[in-house]
Formats: C-alpha cells, structure tokens, sequence
C-alpha cells in the first residue's frame, strides 16, 4: 500500500473504495424483497467486513424503505451510508432525513441521460442540465458527501455527458458514478470513458470517479477492473452479484481479484475478504436467491476438485489448481463436527465458530432442532448447521401460518397425496389433497386451507452436503398483484422442507399485506377444522 493519500478519496493512493449496492440496486431485483431486521444485519455485516460505502436504500420509494435506510444510518460504525434520490428537491430531502442520522452521510442523486432516458421526462438537454444544477446544487447545501450519476452513461453522447458531469462537479458533486445501467459496454470502452472524463471534463481531477456495472453480457467485474485502470478510484457493487436481470458487478469478484492479481491491477480494497463466505450465503438465504454451484469465488463448486487429474495436482502441490485458498475467503474445510452426543457447550462452541453468537434462549431452540437433526442424520457437518441457522432464521416471524404434521404417500402410482395439519393463528386445521407429485400435493393441501391467489415463479431445492441423507435447501418464490415475497427452508426431507419454505412465503405475504394496510385477516377464509 502507498504511504501517500489522494486528496480525491482522502484514502491512500491506491486504494479503490468498495460501495456496496446489495441493498438498494440489488434489493430491487424482482423477488429480493428483505425485511426490515434482514436488511440491518446485512449492513451490519458489510459494515463490518470493511465496506467504505454502504447503500441502504432508496427513502422514498416507501415508509419502510426509509425506516430501513435511518435505521442503517443509526447503527452504522466504519461505513459511509448513502440514500439514492432521484433528481428532484422532494427526493433528496427525504433521502437527507433517512441519512442525516449516520456518522458520514452520503446522499446519491441520479438522472437518465442518455437519449432514451431524456425522452421519459421529455426534458430538451438544456432543461436536464439545469435540472441537474438545480438538484445537485440542493444536496450539496444538505450533505458535504454528494454522489452524482448520470443513469445510462455508457449509451449517452459524448459531449452531452462531459458536459453533464462539468455541470454536477461545478454544483458540489464529490463522486461522479458512471452507471454501465444495461450491461453495455465492454473493458477497453470502460476503461477509457473513465480516463477520457478524467482528463477532459473542468474538475475532474478533484472528484472521486466510480464505475457501475451490470453483467448483462457478462462482463461487470471486467468492465469494473477496468474502469479502476482508467482511473475510476470506486467500484460499486453486490454481494452474490445480485440485482436486476444478470445481476451487477460482484463485489467478491472485484475484491479477491484485485488481491489474487496485485502484480498486474496494483489497487487494494479495505474488506476482509475472510468474512466474504458468511455474507454470501447470509444474502442468498435472505434475498431467496442461491449462488449458483458455479459462481466464481462463493459457488459450492468454486473449491471444489472432483476430476482425477486435478485430485491428483492437488494431493502433490495445492497450488497446481488453485490460485487462492478457500481460507482466504472463509471457507472452512467441510469436517464432521458433530453427532447426537455433542452437548450445548460443544454445538454453541462450532457456532461461534462458525459467525453464529447465540443468547442462552436462542441456542436452546437451535439444541432442540440439532438433536432432531442429529437423529436423523449421523454425520452432521459445518454445512448442515449452517442450513439449521439459516432455516431458524427463515421461520423467524412465521406467526400466523406454521406446518404442524405432514404425512404423504408417494411412489409409482398416481396420484400422490398429502396428509397435511396446518396451525393457523393458533388453530389446527387439516386435510388431504392429492397432486402430481408429492410436492405438488403438499402444496394443494396448503392452498386447499389457506386460499391465496399468490403464482409460484421458483421452486428449488439444493442439497446442503453429499450423500441420500443430506438436507435439502428449498426456495420458493411467489408473486400476489406486484408483490414478490420468497420463502426457505431445510430438512432432510425434501418435502416437508418445500411445505415450510411454501408457508414461510406465504406468512411474508400475510405481512405485505398487512403493511399495505389490506384485510389480511387470514381467518377470514374457510377452513376444515380438526376433527
Ligand atoms: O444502474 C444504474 O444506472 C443505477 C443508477 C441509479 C445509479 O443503479
Ligand atoms: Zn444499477
């Protein structure tokens, strides 16, 4: 690392600032929805792992959306917190009130400036470049911390977007964001749209340029990397790459790359890349969007050596096929840890160790359910409680639906039928339904007792560890007039996990519901009672 220190990050010269966008860009993402106390954590996390930026949301898209945003701000440590605000003075006020309350604020106001985007308010370009004076202008009187984008650079006329970007400099802007919003350009492009802004537009040496990317065409980390060489001295992205369509740039992905390639890309980050493994998959079980196995740095597979001639290379040498180690990322060897005579000292000992601190209340609930599992399942692995801790966390506020009993008959001959006792608000209510397939009758039984209008878009299951008696992680997701709300959970029966990741879904919708201020009074609806 260098000893001096850019006057434009206040950071050392060579330090790239890492902003995390999980929970505003990547929460946006249809289906991603996080609740109030998910999204704390998250932050929390981030915060902790050395994210310089962390964005918290968007304050005016709704009440809870700015609940969330001054919440983060309220608990925030290391971490910058910054509000996205359209190019309007409503907007960026509220965004100020949501963010006002963090040690170092940050207010991030945006516009669409490329034709197509110019089109949708029908601004000529005169009218968006006093716009732009006008808004920026406002944040800056508000926050000394202003960030500034121009939506959609990469497809925006040269000239237009020089001039643009003179404009919010001049007006206060402290980082100039380059959104790549489409997934439209290509490394070399990148690299010198950056450079070019930097060395032709009156100011650009003074501010902080940033690049964001999407992967429509796969190339966000590449397209991030570099715009760092042209300059760009902050990457904006999402754990798991998550976000709209193919995603944004990963944020795992531009750390370790920038750590496996020092010699070439010669630019450090402040994140503790060994805590990158727990907030992948703690965003996966929120977000209800797993890693696929094959995702570069935090996929199941991304370690893993299966093929005989790399087993071979790596008993001899482990660097013959792997250019970092599973440490380096938090990735503990899968050991057997536990089995049905572990005590509670033992199994609060393999959580801690694991990122989980429990109180004595909680660890005594989760004891109950690693004992059952335990019965179950003779091996229990890192993985398996990993899945139990995530599974108890899903069903945290599952307060009006829960699975009681669930019996099903399966095989050869159709139909498959489900015998199934749901609680719901305290009653049990039951019946037997038939489908094709022992999900598929599970599923009518729950429909057939809490009638819901809600589609299925995803049913998926993943098998937490090798062998037939693994758990299985299954997610759903399900979507009710615009609402999208996702469900998951884990058990070593495939079906009783796809009925509690169903009715986990299902109270979340409730939920929705209710903060949308509908009748959602679920015993509203007929039921057949118990006996
Ligand atoms: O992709 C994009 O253009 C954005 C902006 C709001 C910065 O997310
Ligand atoms: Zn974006």
């Amino acid at each position: 690392m260098t000893d001096t220190t850019s006057p434009r990050t206040g950071a050392p010269d060579d330090r790239v600032l890492i902003f995390d966008t999980t929970l505003r860009d990547g929460e946006q993402s249809p289906g991603a929805t996080m609740t109030h106390a998910e999204k704390l954590e998250i932050a929390e996390m981030l915060d902790e792992m050395g994210v310089d930026i962390i964005e918290a949301g968007f304050p005016i898209a709704s009440e809870g959306d700015f609940e969330a945003v001054k919440a983060i701000a309220e608990q925030s440590k290391d971490a910058t917190i910054c509000g996205l605000a359209r190019a309007n003075l409503k907007d960026i006020d509220r965004c100020w009130e949501a963010v006002k309350h963090a040690r170092s604020p940050r207010i991030h106001t945006f516009i669409g400036t490329s034709p197509l985007h110019r089109a949708i308010p029908n601004l000529t370009q005169d009218e968006m470049a006093d716009r732009i004076h006008e808004t920026v202008t406002h944040a800056r009187n508000l926050c000394d911390n202003v960030q500034w984008s121009p939506m959609d650079a990469t497809r925006t006329e040269w000239e237009y977007l020089k001039r643009v970007v003179e404009i919010a400099i001049k007006a206060g802007a402290t980082t100039i964001n380059i959104p790549d919003t489409v997934g439209y350009t290509a490394p070399v492009e990148s690299a010198d749209l950056i450079r070019r802004l930097i060395a032709e537009v009156e100011g650009g040496e003074d501010v902080v340029f940033a690049t964001h990317c999407h992967n429509d065409l796969g190339m966000a980390t590449a397209n991030s990397l570099a715009a760092v060489a042209g300059g760009a001295r902050q990457i904006e992205c999402t754990i798991n790459g998550l976000g709209e369509r193919a995603g944004n740039t990963a944020l795992e992905e531009v750390v370790m790359a920038l750590k496996v390639r020092h010699d070439i890309m010669p630019w450090s980050t402040r994140v503790d890349s060994t805590k990158i493994m727990n907030i992948s998959r703690r965003v996966a079980t929120v977000s209800g969007f797993p890693v696929q196995f094959n995702k570069a740095i935090v996929g199941k597979n991304a370690f893993a050596h299966e093929s005989g001639i790399h087993q071979d290379g790596m008993l001899k040498n482990a660097e013959t096929f792997e250019i970092m180690r599973p440490s380096d990322v938090g990735l503990k060897e899968t050991n057997l840890v536990m089995g049905k005579h572990s005590g509670r000292a033992a199994l609060r000992s393999k959580l801690k160790e694991l990122g989980f601190e429990l109180a004595d209340n909680q660890l005594n609930d989760v004891f109950v359910r690693f004992k059952a599992l335990a019965d179950r399942k003779k091996e229990v692995y890192d993985d398996d409680l990993e899945a139990l801790m995530r599974d108890q966390s899903a069903g945290e506020g599952n307060e009006h639906l829960q699975v009681k009993f669930l019996r099903v008959i399966c095989g050869t001959e159709a139909p498959q039928s489900a015998d199934l006792t749901l609680t719901i608000d305290g009653v049990d209510h039951q019946t037997t339904a038939q489908g094709d397939g022992p999900v598929d009758a599970t599923f009518n039984a729950v429909k057939a007792l809490f009638p819901h209008e809600a589609r299925l878009q995803l049913y998926q299951v993943h098998a937490v560890t090798e062998g037939t008696d693994a758990q299985a992680t299954v997610s759903v997701r399900m979507e009710e007039n615009g609402r999208v709300v996702t469900g998951q959970s884990a058990d070593t029966d495939t079906v009783v996990a796809s009925a509690k990741a169903y009715v986990t879904a299902l109270n979340r919708l409730i939920v929705r519901r209710r903060t949308a201020g509908e009748n959602a009074d679920v015993k509203a609806v007929s039921y057949k009672d118990v006996g």
